[in-house]
């Protein structure tokens, strides 16, 4: 979550993107390899509720 230096701080990204971020984290993006080989799909969107929730302490 927290500026992860070269990558994505999750902190902003847009809230309103959910499609884009389960796409990014299954499929890879860029620099960021596929997560989805790792992660089972209700993973992701625990994962995608934890950054809505937006809770960084
Ligand atoms: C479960 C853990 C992770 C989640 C949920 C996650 C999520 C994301 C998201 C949502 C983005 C933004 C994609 C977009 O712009 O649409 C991103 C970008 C990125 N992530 Fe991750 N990530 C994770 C782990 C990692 C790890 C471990 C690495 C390093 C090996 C990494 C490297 C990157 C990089 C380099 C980018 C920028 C991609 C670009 O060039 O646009 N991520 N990540």
């Amino acid at each position: 979550m927290l500026d992860p230096q070269g990558a994505f701080d999750l902190r902003a990204f847009p809230r309103d993107q959910r499609a884009r971020f389960v796409n990014a984290v299954t499929k890879g993006k860029n620099s960021m390899p596929p997560w989805g080989d790792l992660l089972k799909p209700e993973d992701v969107d625990a994962l995608w509720a934890y950054v809505v929730a937006g809770e960084t302490q």
